[in-house]
């Protein structure tokens, strides 16, 4: 059953989820009194949204201004992180978890329900994190508690005592891991380590829906980057971001003033049917280019490039490994207002169609 917010603050719409038989509805751009926001659900207006530079970042908890780092502090960051995460080390990560990965799949029962979260996403998840933050396995694990705290405040922004508990594990986590420029910081720790699972959990999710492209994938592994492309458009992860005008602008005919807060519904404009035929379907052979799951324009997400290869790198196995699994349990849906995922996922896993045939 979808969340049902107590605050007044948190609109029904985010209680989009992805059980949920309909979609997130697009709509024409409007101003939200209660929010003090302008909300953006169409492909094209999120896309013009991105795209102009008089729609800066704020903070997604609405009405309240918290300072973020002015614009060189932010573009040196982004530089350098971008530094960090360049082909080279991508590469190394890769080959590095590649080893891992089926090790773990291959331990996974046929015989016994499992759960792709706690026995599969998070172990590995965290062990890419721990191996691109440059901290040890036994500090990950240490650390991991206080990661998940983090997250949780940013799965429930209007949250206050989550948002409480997380300062002071972020506290703790960056005493850990200082900023280099080598490695990812803190924040990339987190992320790697809790919104990584969350993102491959949704992915999943959506795909054990989809038993016969499932099998198309186990048939053909040549199409998992395209695959992962479409479950990145379906299943989201964040359902919004925000932004704040610094001028007043045009927004494809709308008038937004100088001040004002807009909300960005990016998983609405991932099912935008202007944009995507039979956007509630998964589809793997879909090529109507770009969603929104990652950001988009000069503040798009820095590490899309290892969440892509990391999503591919993990689920290739279970893909190769087994048939396409089916659900054992009624998924528990946990997170709030700024994204949702699967608590657990336990599946059971049947032995590959080929492997099934040799027995
Ligand atoms: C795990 C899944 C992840 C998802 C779903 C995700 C999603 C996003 C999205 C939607 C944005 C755009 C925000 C906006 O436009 O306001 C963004 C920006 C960003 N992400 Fe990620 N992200 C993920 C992982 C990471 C990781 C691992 C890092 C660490 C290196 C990272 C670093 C950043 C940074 C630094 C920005 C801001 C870029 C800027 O303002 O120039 N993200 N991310």
């Amino acid at each position: 059953m979808p969340i049902k917010p107590s605050n007044p603050l948190i609109p029904s719409w985010s209680q989009d989820q992805l059980d949920c038989p309909s979609s997130p509805e697009t709509e024409a751009a409007y101003f939200d009194p209660l929010l003090n926001a302008w909300v953006l659900s169409k492909y094209s207006d999120v896309l013009a949204a991105f795209r102009t530079s008089s729609l800066v970042l704020s903070s997604p908890r609405l009405g309240k201004t918290i300072e973020l780092p002015d614009d060189r502090e932010r573009a040196r960051i982004r530089v350098e992180a971008l530094e960090s995460l360049s082909p080279v080390p991508l590469r190394r990560w890769r080959d590095k978890l590649n080893r891992e990965v089926y090790e773990v799949a291959d331990g996974l029962s046929t015989e016994k329900p499992v759960d792709l979260m706690d026995d599969y996403a998070r172990p590995l998840c965290l062990s890419l994190a721990a191996m691109t933050t440059g901290i040890s396995r036994d500090d990950g694990a240490r650390l991991y508690e206080g990661a998940r705290h983090v997250s949780a405040a940013a799965a429930e922004p209007y949250d206050h005592a989550l948002r409480a508990s997380a300062k002071a594990a972020n506290a703790e986590i960056r005493r850990y891991i200082p900023s280099s420029p080598e490695r990812l910081d803190s924040s990339g720790f987190v992320a790697l380590s809790q919104t990584l699972p969350c993102l491959l959990g949704n992915a999943w999710f959506a795909l054990i829906q989809y038993p016969l492209q499932w099998t198309e994938l186990h048939q053909q592994p040549a199409l998992i980057e395209q695959a992962i492309e479409e479950l990145l458009r379906y299943s989201g992860l964040a359902r919004t971001v925000t932004r704040i005008a610094t001028a007043d602008i045009d927004l494809n005919g709308c008038l937004i003033r100088k001040g004002e807060q807009v909300i960005l519904r990016i998983i609405a404009a991932n099912r935008d049917p202007d944009r995507f035929p039979q956007p509630n379907q998964v589809d793997i052979h879909r090529n109507e280019g770009a969603h929104f799951t990652l950001g988009s324009g000069s503040h798009s997400c820095v590490a899309a490039g290892l969440i892509r290869m990391a999503a591919a790198t993990i689920t290739r196995p279970l893909l190769e490994r087994f048939g396409a699994p089916t659900l054992v349990s009624p998924v528990e849906w946990q997170g709030g207002s700024g994204f949702r995922f699967p608590r657990s996922l336990w599946v059971r896993l049947p032995r590959a169609p080929q492997d099934e045939a040799r027995i």
